[in-house]
């Protein structure tokens, strides 16, 4: 029998004009792959977490973009530019805090600059000078079926660097973990949250090939629950020992010696290493310091926003108080009218984080230095 971990999270179906994701609002107990079509139903899609887990977002967005643009009627590249940004801007408005959704919209758009550039041998801020006559008119209309093709190839490119990005993140993490660890984790960095492995699950599923003894403790995730939906769903179907906790737990449980080490994934990490993920994040790594329990991010560096200096100006997304209220309960569990808070994210200090496991290599502090010397060495 097909296994959640054998459908893909994220993919384009190029002859439906559609991106074809696993519905995960409708998970565990009902696997439906819905395609997606226009501006709008990708940008819902993103909004209500049909795909969501930050490198997912990033995939979706740059398959969206493409898409979106793969018939475009331009007639010359500046009004092709406009649309493009028109759209990179209606697709980024969907979430706010995973930089990976601004991240593949922008890699996008430098990619249609710098391929456009190569062509006509013009710079990549070709798009600020004003258009040209009818010369460029019919020359243009030669060269965008051009364009359209390095999108594709571009959407797609940032698809597969996010399998092998992960399977990297899983070898350096491996390196932390040994047979026997009992690990925990928050909300779903898994291969629900990416097109392969995850980033906090990578180090599991290649501890678990390797035929490592481990005990995995999901956190439940409230109030979307996708540690209980997705992440223990999915580690459970690939045969790990799986344990469900609520989230008020874990730090009764990491009282007993019961865990390891922590991994965690992550929607942005500033340039001081302070990183957001799901709400409830921080409170994990506050207990964890307190047993003395490594706490670990895992994070793309397509996830780590040099442009965001500390956490404390990562927009955090505020979410509707029926999250928190009604979904999931037969009925409303608190008195209308109630105020409720409910932000999507939290930010752990850097001080709490024992390492960031990157593709590069697991990042320790000073976060600063780290991360300024792998994007140097990026360059
Ligand atoms: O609101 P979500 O479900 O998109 O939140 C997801 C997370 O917080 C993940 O931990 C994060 O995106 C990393 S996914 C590899």
């Amino acid at each position: 029998m097909k296994s959640i971990l054998d459908y893909e999270t994220v993919a384009l179906i190029d002859e439906d004009d559609a991106i074809e994701i696993i519905d995960q609002t409708l998970l565990p107990g009902t696997t439906k792959m819905i395609r997606l079509h226009t501006g709008q139903e990708i940008w819902d899609a993103i909004y209500l977490l049909q795909v969501r887990g930050a490198p997912a977002i990033g995939v979706t967005a740059g398959f969206g973009l493409y898409l979106l643009m793969k018939h475009s009627q331009a007639a010359t590249y500046d009004e092709f530019v406009k649309e493009l940004r028109e759209k990179s801007d209606f697709l980024n408005s969907s979430r706010p805090t995973a930089v990976n959704l601004s991240w593949a919209l922008k890699r996008m758009e430098n990619h249609v600059k710098g391929f456009y550039g190569e062509l006509t041998g013009t710079s990549i801020n070709a798009q600020e000078q004003p258009s040209a006559d009818n010369k460029e008119h019919s020359s243009f209309e030669a060269i965008l079926p051009q364009l359209i093709a390095e999108m594709r190839a571009e959407s797609e490119r940032i698809k597969e660097e996010d399998i092998d990005v992960c399977r990297r993140i899983g070898e350096y993490g491996l390196t932390l973990i040994k047979d026997g660890y009992g690990l925990l984790t928050h909300c779903n960095a898994g291969q629900l949250a990416t097109c392969k492995y995850g980033t906090a699950t990578a180090p599991m599923y290649l501890a678990h090939e390797k035929g490592y003894n481990i005990k995995v403790y999901c956190d439940e995730t409230r109030p979307l629950l996708q540690g209980a939906r997705l992440t223990a769903y999915e580690l459970h179907s690939a045969g790990i020992d799986t344990t469900l906790l609520c989230d008020n737990m874990s730090a009764s449980l990491m009282r007993t010696g019961a865990i390891n080490a922590i991994f965690v994934g992550c929607d942005r990490v500033a340039a001081n290493g302070d990183a957001a993920n799901k709400i409830g994040t921080s409170m994990v790594a506050l207990a964890a310091k307190r047993y003395n329990i490594p706490f670990y991010i895992c994070a793309p560096t397509s996830t780590i926003d040099i442009n965001t200096p500390t956490g404390k100006e990562i927009n955090i997304e505020q979410r509707k108080p029926e999250e928190v209220t009604e979904m999931w309960y037969k009925e409303r569990m608190a008195p209308e009218g109630v105020n409720v808070f409910n932000p999507a994210f939290d930010v752990t200090d850097n001080d709490l984080i024992t390492g960031i496991v990157t593709e590069h290599g697991v990042l320790t502090a000073p976060y600063d230095q780290a991360i300024k010397k792998i994007f140097e060495n990026k360059k």
